[in-house]
């Protein structure tokens, strides 16, 4: 039997040092085919010894387990030839272990994707804007979400039509289920990036403000955007600095050991490799940041 869908079962044999993350997305490459796959859900783990089916959010160099996985494009899978692929790094395009399709997900066969009659372009035409997610990353207290603020104050007195999605204030609802694992992590902002895609397809201008310290995720952001569409802030202020700042007397509670996984003291923060703008907290005021920010996205806009 063959099938084209985008959604199936497989089975992985990881092989990287750098743990297969639940959520995260991939390279899927088979051939000289090469798109996106994510992890949706990793069902369990297998023991190498026992067979014994464990459960498992991350697969280590050497484990192999059964997840599910939803591809960018449908695939077409003939059972027998051509079922096996290669999961790949997005950004360095490194190896990073073995997967077999074992059947499509039922689901996948019968949801087909609504065009509509409005569309994001009638939508942007109607508020007289071109729609962007601006994208926030940086340290706790880097003063991301400050400066989200003050932009889109700016933006609202200009008539322009926004909405900032922040990460505390997410975690109050829709990712109140979540910690700060890496797993956990990487589901935050998948939901996320998916909100703001919704939300610049209804034709606002997003400002998204969120740690999001992984480069596999942001990379993941971005690609649900056209290239216009999508804008990478670094909010570039030291650790010494936010630790010092400590609004919120995180640093300090994470010091004394008393929060675990906290990004920038036992829990990793990835430097953007190229944002489109950096920001430096320390020698710019709030106000002088969202000018350069403005200017970034607006350089024919005079200001007042
Ligand atoms: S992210 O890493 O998943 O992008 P997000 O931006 O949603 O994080 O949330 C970060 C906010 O949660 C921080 O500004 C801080 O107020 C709070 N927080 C609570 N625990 C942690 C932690 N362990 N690490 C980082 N931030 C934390």
């Amino acid at each position: 039997m063959s099938f084209t869908v985008d959604q199936y079962q497989i089975k992985i044999i990881w092989q990287s040092l750098r743990p297969l993350v639940a959520g995260r997305t991939y390279l899927l490459r088979r051939g000289d085919q090469e798109l996106l796959v994510s992890v949706t859900a990793l069902k369990y783990r297998q023991d190498q010894k026992t067979g014994e089916h464990l459960s498992a959010k991350k697969l280590n160099a050497g484990e192999s387990g059964i997840a599910n996985i939803s591809t960018a494009q449908p695939i077409s899978v003939d059972e027998d030839t051509n079922a096996d692929f290669d999961f790949v790094d997005l950004q360095t395009s490194e190896f990073l272990g073995k997967g077999h399709i074992e059947f499509p997900l039922y689901r996948a066969t019968n949801i087909r994707w609504q065009s509509l009659t409005v569309n994001k372009t009638a939508r942007a035409g109607a508020k007289q804007q071109q729609p962007r997610c601006i994208w926030f990353t940086g340290l706790s207290g880097s003063g991301k979400s400050t400066i989200a603020n003050l932009l889109e104050k700016k933006l609202f007195e200009q008539g322009r039509h926004t909405y900032l999605l922040d990460g505390d204030n997410l975690r109050h609802g829709l990712n109140r289920d979540l910690g700060f694992t890496e797993a956990d992590r990487v589901e935050n902002i998948r939901r996320v990036a998916e909100v703001a895609k919704l939300m610049v397809d209804a034709g606002l201008i997003v400002l998204a403000s969120f740690i999001s310290p992984f480069q596999a995720e942001r990379q993941m952001a971005r690609r649900l955007f056209a290239d216009s569409e999508f804008v990478e802030i670094f909010v570039d202020t030291p650790l010494s600095e936010c630790e010092k700042r400590d609004v919120k007397g995180l640093y300090a509670k994470a010091r004394r050991g008393e929060l675990k996984n906290f990004t920038g003291i036992d829990s990793v923060y990835e430097r953007p490799e190229c944002p489109d703008l950096v920001l430096d907290t320390c020698s710019y005021s709030v106000e002088e940041c969202v000018e350069q920010i403005i200017h970034y996205l607006f350089p024919a806009y005079s200001g007042e």
